[in-house]
């Protein structure tokens, strides 16, 4: 159980600083964690903390300054924060589920690309009959779904999830989850999972990393951090959530 699938060590990546002047901003300062075979690892902190630079890097999206990133799986695949965005809205929706696929394997015949895609909509309850559709059609829950879908289809050890709720509704927002969750058990999936509410991510990841200021300010087990944690600022994040 404690096999791990992927390792960063000291991460670190800075970009060119507003206003120019050759001033550079440290979105990311020497980021460690590893993600467990079979574990969600949720990364929280406030807007702006390095998160998302973080999983980019992680998923070999963009280039770490500096550091060393270890994926012990086959496949990874990212979900994003703005569905809408990273579903086609002109393509059909079976078609851009099945797209995937197209490029892992090759030799499959498109009649059998779709049928996996179809069965990936069963997995993600996204009805069939939105496989003809467009993906304009689909509402943002549905499109996560779908792009879920679209993910699983090459059957990915390990999911980095970038706030994949956050530009949903409230109330689409739980199915979500409880749909990451239930393909956490039935596909053996492991999660980065990147949240800037830790009451949304309580139930659903096993381990916290707190971000902030670039750094890993505060790491451990969900329930231990929640019910005490050690850091100021995690306190405030849980505050905010709270009050809310
Ligand atoms: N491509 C980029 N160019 C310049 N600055 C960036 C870029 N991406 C992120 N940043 C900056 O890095 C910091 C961390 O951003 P980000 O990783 O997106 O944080 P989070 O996802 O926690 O909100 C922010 O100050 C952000 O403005
Ligand atoms: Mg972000």
């Amino acid at each position: 159980m404690d096999e791990i699938i992927l390792e960063v060590k000291n991460l670190k990546k800075s970009f060119r600083g507003p206003g120019g002047g050759g001033k550079r901003l440290t979105a990311v300062d020497g980021v460690s964690f590893s993600v467990k075979r079979g574990e969600c690892l949720g990364l929280i902190g406030e807007s702006g903390s390095g998160k998302t630079t973080t999983a980019y890097m992680a998923a070999g999206l963009l280039a770490p300054d500096s550091g060393e990133i270890s994926f012990y799986g086959t496949h990874l695949q990212m979900i994003f924060q703005d569905p809408k965005r990273a579903l086609d809205p002109r393509r059909k929706v079976a078609d851009s589920i099945g797209e995937g696929l197209l490029y892992h394997r090759g030799k499959l015949s498109r009649r059998q690309v779709r049928e996996r895609a179809l069965e990936a909509m069963d997995m993600v309850r996204l009805d069939r009959a939105y496989a003809g559709r467009y993906g304009r059609e689909l509402s943002g829950g549905e499109c996560q779904r779908a792009t879920i879908a679209r993910a699983v289809m090459i059957r990915p050890e390990l999911l980095i999830c970038d706030e994949p709720t956050s530009a949903l509704d409230v109330s689409v927002q739980a199915k979500i989850i409880g749909l990451l969750d239930e393909l956490k058990h039935s596909l053996g999936l492991s999660y980065l999972f990147i949240s800037h509410d830790i009451a949304l991510v309580s139930g659903f990841c096993d381990r916290v990393a707190v971000m902030r200021g670039g750094r890993i300010v505060e790491m451990g087990e969900t329930a231990d951090v929640l019910s005490r944690p050690r850091e100021e600022y995690t306190k405030v994040l849980l505050d905010s959530v709270l009050t809310l």
